[in-house]
């Protein structure tokens, strides 16, 4: 298959408009792989100044959305208002938003549904507790997400996956190339069976959890991994290695 390496950057709640100015000056002006896909995660309220620091060849993503496009929704933000600031992707389902914030799956899909419908692109988040692993029910939670998710996507041509097993999750407790290659490749058996052969061979299934310059080759190569989800070192200098990951 011929998916198209995606890499993430996700700063979470990290940077201040001078690191930002400086890390996006480095990436500008660094020699990024024209093969690879390369999107950054950007707090809210940087979103606007991310938008018109990074070249336009790099994509931006907010870190979360609302359901709907407007309304008495303190503290909120919708997708209209997200396309509105330059901003073509949203990430959600994070661990962070499901484990920190109570979101469920049904809230997840239904801000799916409707970024999508509001022509947003999204990484969906999914992955198994250290608990449900220890337990052998990796499969299990991960299909369940997927699928809460599938329900609500129409077009996957604006979907990527990203696989994060919580446990990897800045813990430097990175999964090891054979355990993502083996829930990725359930995860595209899955989408063979519940959605189509199209779907299964073209949907872009990312890895995120303890990723770095130093891993990131090894994991890059197995067959079934098609970018990463780059949590802390996205704000680094090695975020570059990690876009080239690929050769
Ligand atoms: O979205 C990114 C993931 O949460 C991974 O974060 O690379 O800091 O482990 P991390």
């Amino acid at each position: 298959a011929s998916r198209r390496f995606f890499v993430g950057g996700n700063w979470k709640m990290n940077g201040t408009r001078e690191s930002l100015a400086e890390l996006m000056t480095h990436l500008n002006t660094s020699n990024l792989h024209e093969q690879t896909e390369v999107v950054c995660g950007a707090p809210f309220v940087y979103l606007d100044l991310v938008r018109s620091g990074l070249d336009p060849r790099i994509g931006v993503a907010a870190q979360n959305c609302y359901k709907v496009s407007r309304g008495a929704f303190t503290g909120e933000i919708s997708p209209a208002m997200i396309k509105d600031c330059g901003v073509d992707w949203v990430i959600l389902g994070h661990s962070e938003r499901r484990h920190v914030f109570g979101e469920t799956d049904e809230l997840i899909g239904q801000k799916v549904a409707h970024a999508l419908e509001n022509d947003l692109a999204v990484i969906a988040c999914i992955g198994e507790k250290l608990e449900e692993r220890e337990a052998g029910t990796t499969e299990e939670v991960v299909f369940a997400q997927t699928q809460v998710i599938a329900e609500n996507v129409k077009d996957w041509t604006k979907v990527v996956l990203a696989y994060e097993p919580v446990w990897a999750i800045g813990t430097g407790q990175t999964a090891s190339p054979d355990q993502a290659q083996e829930v990725h490749h359930k995860l595209r058996a899955w989408l063979r069976t519940n959605v189509s052969d199209d779907v299964a061979d073209s949907v872009r299934i990312i890895y995120g959890g303890s990723v770095t310059s130093l891993n990131c080759r090894e994991l890059a190569s197995q067959a079934d991994v098609d970018g990463f989800l780059v949590g802390g070192a996205s704000l680094k200098p090695e975020f570059v290695d990690i876009i080239n990951a690929r050769a």
